[in-house]
């Protein structure tokens, strides 16, 4: 393992006690079911950008049919514990996950029907070259859908965000919902779409941090020793925070290849 992958075997646990087996990112197979909620992803094949540890790789296929799943990440150890979600769920023939360098897609023209991801365009400065590639490697009629962890402004981020932000420690790259709509209309999309879903995460972020500090507290020292239960700690407060004030705003985000 790299000992400069942000997303380390310690953190990716960590997490997957907060948010799930298998997932980096809040909401489990429900989320991603509501991401999804009316698009057809029966047979399709679906590239999800930023797989992280493979969940949402197996839910794709199992809750919804997916055809194939070819999950992409730069992280080593995230690749492979989603290698290894995949097959402990008998899926190695349907989901193929790859390690990458961050940069261009490298997959040809209309390679998918469904384009996913979930909160890891934030680690993606070029948000208007991400939709733009995105656009290319789906099919005629296909759908991007994800979300993603936005900045409600354009504008110099406040203090308590700059402070969550640093406290994170990772190479977040936040953009405002403006940013991300015409980034996605820049590029060719149509049907675009953007759900705020700040009210749900705000709260459900308290709740992590009340199992953090509460009763779970004791159970997680055990396991992650107290600097990283300490620091998550400190990491959740500061992003409630943003979370509450509406800065730090969650969104769902869609949009489809003209046919
Ligand atoms: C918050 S995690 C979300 C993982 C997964 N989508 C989930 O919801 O469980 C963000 C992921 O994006 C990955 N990532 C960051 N930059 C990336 C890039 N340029 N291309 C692909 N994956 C990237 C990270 O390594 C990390 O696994």
């Amino acid at each position: 393992m790299d000992e400069n992958d942000l997303y380390s075997d310690a953190y990716n646990d960590f997490l997957a006690v907060v948010w799930g087996e298998g997932y980096l990112s809040p909401g489990g197979p429900e989320e991603v079911a509501r991401i999804l909620h009316g698009l057809d992803v029966k047979d399709a094949h679906v590239l999800d950008i930023g797989c992280g540890t493979g969940g949402i790789a197996v839910s794709l296929v199992r809750d919804h049919g997916a055809a194939h799943v070819t999950g992409i990440d730069i992280e080593a150890p995230a690749c492979a514990a989603a290698t290894r979600h995949a097959a402990e769920a008998g899926l190695t023939d349907r989901i193929a996950i790859r390690a990458v360098e961050p940069g261009p897609l490298d997959f040809a023209d209309g390679s998918f029907g469904i384009v996913f991801s979930k909160d890891s365009i934030i680690h993606i400065a070029d948000k208007e070259g991400l939709a733009a590639d995105v656009f290319r490697v789906l099919e005629p009629g296909g759908w991007f859908a994800a979300s993603d962890w936005l900045i409600s402004h354009d504008d110099e981020p406040s203090a308590d965000m700059k402070r969550y932000i640093e406290a994170e420690g990772l190479d977040f790259a936040m953009a405002s919902p403006a940013r991300y709509e015409a980034a996605l209309k820049a590029a060719g999309f149509e049907n675009v779409r953007l759900v705020n879903r700040n009210a749900w995460y705000a709260a459900v972020a308290r709740q992590e941090l009340d199992q953090m500090t509460g009763k779970a507290r004791v159970g997680l020292v055990d396991r992650f020793g107290s600097e990283l239960v300490d620091h998550n700690v400190e990491v959740w407060k500061a992003m409630v925070k943003v979370l509450e004030s509406g800065e730090h705003c969650p969104h769902h985000l869609r949009g489809q290849r003209p046919r």
